[in-house]
């Protein structure tokens, strides 16, 4: 008989990292390096996603990252990850990232990231468990990550198509798509 997949819930993913924002995290204009905090995220997917998988987790894709509020230096930086979705061997991390003030307390929340990670073992990708859902919240979140990744395939297999197509054209052609008018996916998929 096989051995049932181990089971984890949502609420049991949960897993807080935090830092103070030193000089060394600063840029040019004196505000928090934005390598800084993708460093901070990568660490808080990998070590959620290993905390669930209980195995070693690699990094596979970082979804979009924005940054929407400049963090100062001295500014205590956390950041809140959990298992968002789970596929067989890859895993959805979702982070929150929030800036607080310390003297005077103000949280500034700055963004929410997503990372996918993969379990391996001698870096061949191995399964990871089930992820239990058990809020309305919870079953959203998973079923909105399982539709990011079908999203994500079909968009990566769309531009693929159409790079290949771009990188057919004629010189005359391609002079001419750099200044077109209106709508250059429009343009390519007539
Ligand atoms: C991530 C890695 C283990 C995937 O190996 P692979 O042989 O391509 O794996 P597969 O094609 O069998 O895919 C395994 C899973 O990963 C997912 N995956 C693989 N590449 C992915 C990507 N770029 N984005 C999102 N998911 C990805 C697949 O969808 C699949 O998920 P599932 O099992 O839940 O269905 C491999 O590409 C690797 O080792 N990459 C380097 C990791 C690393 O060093 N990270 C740090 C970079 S600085």
């Amino acid at each position: 008989m096989s051995e049932s997949k181990k089971e984890v819930r949502v609420q049991d993913t949960h897993l807080k990292l935090a830092q103070i924002m030193t000089p060394t995290d600063a840029n040019v204009l004196g505000k928090v390096f934005g390598g800084s905090i993708l460093s901070m995220i990568d660490l808080t997917a990998s070590a959620t996603a290993q905390k669930f998988a209980g195995r070693v987790c690699v990094t596979a894709s970082f979804e979009r990252v924005d940054f929407h509020t400049p963090i100062d230096v001295g500014a205590l930086v956390t950041m809140r990850g959990h298992v968002s979705y789970a596929g067989r061997t890859s895993v959805e991390v979702t982070i929150d990232v929030t800036a607080t003030d310390l003297p005077t307390g103000r949280d500034t929340h700055t963004n929410t990231a997503r990372v996918i990670m993969v379990a391996v073992e001698n870096g061949r990708p191995v399964p990871v468990p089930t992820l239990i859902c058990e809020t309305r919240e919870e079953r959203i979140a998973f079923v909105s990550g399982r539709l990011r990744r079908e999203l994500r395939a079909e968009r990566i297999a769309q531009f693929d198509g159409l790079v290949a197509q771009i990188q057919a054209m004629d010189e005359a052609t391609l002079t001419e798509l750099q200044t077109c008018e209106g709508r250059l996916l429009d343009r390519l998929q007539a």
